[in-house]
């Protein structure tokens, strides 16, 4: 009997043992692991200042110079891990993505509306990225060459004359009307108007303090947004009423179903409509008006050589008697489609993400304690000489050859990479087209400098005169 005793009294022993030892060997990793090197700056401010302040290509290199490719920092009150390399990008957006969330500040996710598809994570992310990506594949919008080029035509038309034009603003005009079409088809002017009025304010009011007092630039943003909210449901209805099979987003959105059966919310739909819109303004807006820059401050070689294979399609056309066509853009435009890969490159107007730890994290022996933000430095990597040779020079035909993997990331990577990548270099083309073909410019005021809008940009928004060139 006492034998049977002892022996549960051993079994239990090594129970209890094993179960400290594992645990003791589970964690040892965690133990081990130490947070990254670097300065975290102020309090609560940490090092904002510094980086938004300079040249983030400047900040980025000093760290990574001095720090390696994993190093902490604190941006906005938030303690954060840049990452610098490749692969280290791949982890946080592909291989460990389930370990990140994206991450906004609250008052950003209140202008734009909270159940925009970049605020979250899994299903019901997956659900409305399928729908989006949909409305914005390469043969959804092959139908909207037509519609794109008659905005591009008519914007370029009210630049020119000589006077001076802010390319940035001009711009900025431009993706909106584009970003219209592919999310509503044709729609009526009243409303077209009334949203981009009220979404001008929203945009006003984005990177301005936030705060609810009377007056300021963000809460006209949120009233602003509330009347959207409300233009928006007005067009739903109407659209509902119609029950027509429209392939534009609304119509995708709007005749999604669930496997349950379950239709999105007018507020859902809303939200996402709101987050397609600011998704593709600025960031299209910028690349267009670095192009803008670059072909003029390259008259000979690079403008030469685009203006040469542009005029031979318009010629093709009729000299533009016949419009552009899809075939043509995606077969016909070798040397413009280098330039705006390298514009992409050269300007990474999307320098860096953010997303959030959802655990403690441990990588390549460093520790990302659950809470903090984690940067994935896309810049740096466009900007590294290992990757890109002579990296500040701008020079397409680079990309005669395909970049390494996960070296040339402007549309992002992953789950939350751009869907709208197809229609932002479709409406860029033929922006190009129509700008080289029949129009002459001229830089005024700085030629060199960046203003942070926030997305980079020539200073000042690049002031430019425009003229239509004779086709005779
Ligand atoms: C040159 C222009 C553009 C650039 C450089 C750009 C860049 C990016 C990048 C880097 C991301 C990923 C951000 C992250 O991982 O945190 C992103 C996401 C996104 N972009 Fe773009 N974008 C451009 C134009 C557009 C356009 C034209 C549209 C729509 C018409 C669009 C819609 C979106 C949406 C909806 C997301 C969020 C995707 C998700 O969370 O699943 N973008 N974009």
């Amino acid at each position: 009997m006492c034998g049977v005793f002892f022996c549960v009294f051993i079994f239990l022993l090594a129970i209890i043992f094993s179960y400290i030892f594992l645990r003791g060997e589970k964690k040892e990793p965690q133990k081990r692991a130490k947070l990254p090197t670097g300065t975290m700056g102020w309090p609560y401010i940490g090092e904002t200042l510094q980086m938004y302040s300079q040249d983030p290509n400047v900040f980025f290199a000093a760290k990574q110079k001095r720090y390696g490719e994993i190093f902490k920092t604190n941006i906005l009150g938030c303690p954060c891990v840049m990452l610098a390399s490749p692969e280290d990008a791949r982890f946080v957006l592909v291989t460990a993505a389930h370990l990140f969330k994206p991450t906004y500040p609250k008052s950003k996710e209140r202008l734009i509306g909270q159940a925009a598809l970049f605020f979250h994570q899994g299903e019901y992310h997956l659900r409305l990225r399928k729908l989006v990506q949909g409305s914005l594949s390469p043969e959804a919008i092959r139908n909207l060459v037509e519609g794109i080029d008659a905005i591009a035509a008519s914007a370029l038309d009210s630049w020119a004359g000589g006077h001076i034009v802010n390319t940035f603003h001009e711009m900025k005009r431009f993706s909106f009307e584009v970003g219209i079409l592919a999310i509503f088809g044709h729609l009526d002017a009243y409303y077209r108007e009334e949203l981009k009025k009220n979404y001008c304010l929203v945009d006003k009011g984005y990177n301005s303090f936030p705060t609810n007092i009377a007056g300021t630039p963000f809460k006209k943003a949120l009233m602003a947004r509330k009347r959207l909210t409300k233009i928006l449901s007005d067009i739903i209805c109407e659209r509902k009423e119609k029950k027509s099979l429209d392939k534009d987003l609304l119509g995708c959105l709007l005749n999604s179903k669930d496997e349950k059966g379950g239709i999105l919310r007018d507020n859902e739909i809303a939200d996402n409509i709101i987050g397609v819109l600011f998704a593709a303004q600025d960031t299209t807006a910028s690349v267009m008006t670095w192009i803008v820059k670059y072909l003029h401050d390259n008259p000979k070689l690079l403008l030469g050589a685009v203006k040469a294979e542009q005029k031979a399609i318009r010629i093709s056309n009729d000299e533009g008697n016949r419009r552009l066509s899809w075939s043509q853009i995606r077969t016909l435009m070798p040397v413009s489609n280098k330039v705006v890969l390298e514009s992409l490159r050269m300007a990474s107007i999307i320098s860096f993400t953010f997303r959030e730890a959802v655990a403690d994290v441990e990588y390549k022996g460093y520790l990302i304690p659950k809470g903090w933000k984690v940067m994935p430095l896309f810049r740096n990597i466009h900007h590294n000489p290992e990757f890109f040779s002579d990296p500040q020079r701008f020079d397409p035909s680079r990309f005669e050859v395909a970049p390494k993997p996960n070296t040339f990331m402007p549309f992002g990577s992953g789950v939350h990479a751009c869907p709208g990548n197809e229609l932002a270099k479709l409406e860029i083309l033929i922006m190009i087209h129509h700008l080289v073909t029949k129009f002459r410019w001229e830089v005024v005021g700085p030629n060199s400098g960046i203003q942070y809008s926030p997305f980079p940009v020539p200073m000042e928004g690049l002031p430019a005169r425009f003229w239509k060139e004779s086709t005779t």
